[in-house]
């Protein structure tokens, strides 16, 4: 190749690239931008009862190949620490509307959103993903290996953040908070109910593994762990 020619495309090449390195496709590639998932709008009516929920209401810890819909994630979601007042209050009661509860989503067998841990933006109604791998299997090894939380298409982490709540209430703030983490808990597992799903609130864990598996921030102390699937279909069991 003569010499010009090759330096002229250099030239080229070199420009096509600078082009396509200062195009928003490119920053994705090269900063990993993190994937938001905007949900569907949750349901405010249903089939079910309140009364009809509660008195049905049972831990369920194995679950059929089913996989969890983007719609019943949402649901879920929404039930646990969704928004449902115009002053941006939420579906779980809060001491002093202070909100120290922060939703993680360990997503694994989901029919619209990849493998992955989500953390849920109440305000947005989003799923922001947070770490892009199936996590489940070395979520149960966090948690003395129970099996539930490996063969449940997805699972809740709950968990809190101490000094929202302590800024107002002092010591009294990790009492809040706990009781907290059991409203929302309630909620999940009532609304899986209400979508003939099964789930089971698992607290035997080893915190430090839990927050090392998912990555947490040191402040996001893990609370509760809930497995949810459709219970397993008769010949399943
Ligand atoms: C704070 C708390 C922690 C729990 N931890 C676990 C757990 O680690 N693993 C588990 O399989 N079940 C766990 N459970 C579920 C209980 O075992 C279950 O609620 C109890 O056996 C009563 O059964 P039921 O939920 O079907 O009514 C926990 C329940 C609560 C309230």
């Amino acid at each position: 190749m003569p010499h010009n020619l090759l330096s002229d495309t250099l030239i080229v090449l070199c420009w096509l690239l600078i082009c396509w390195g200062s195009s928003a496709h490119a920053l994705q590639f090269f900063t990993k931008v993190p994937e938001m998932v905007k949900l569907p709008p949750p349901r405010s009516e249903g089939h079910l009862s309140v009364e009809s929920a509660l008195a049905l209401r049972r831990s369920v810890r194995s679950y059929s190949k089913q996989p969890l819909s983007l719609n019943e994630l949402s649901q879920l979601l929404w039930a646990a620490q969704g928004i449902n007042s115009q002053d941006i209050r939420r579906t779980a009661p809060s001491a002093g509307a202070l909100y120290p509860l922060e939703l993680y989503l360990v997503a694994g067998l989901t029919t619209d959103i990849s493998p992955g841990v989500y953390r849920y933006a109440s305000e947005q109604h989003s799923l922001n993903l947070f770490k892009e791998s199936d996590l489940r299997r070395a979520l149960s090894g966090a948690a003395l290996n129970q099996e539930c939380i490996a063969a449940a298409p997805a699972c809740f982490v709950i968990t809190g953040v101490y000094s929202r709540t302590a800024k107002k209430y002092g010591k009294r703030a990790r009492r809040y908070v706990h009781l907290e983490a059991g409203h929302a808990a309630e909620n999940i597992l009532l609304q899986a109910v209400a979508l003939k799903l099964g789930a089971v609130v698992v607290g035997a864990f080893d915190d430090q593994g839990v927050q090392r598996v998912l990555d947490l921030p040191t402040e996001h102390e893990p609370l509760l762990v809930i497995p949810v699937g459709f219970p397993p279909q008769r010949a399943e069991k």
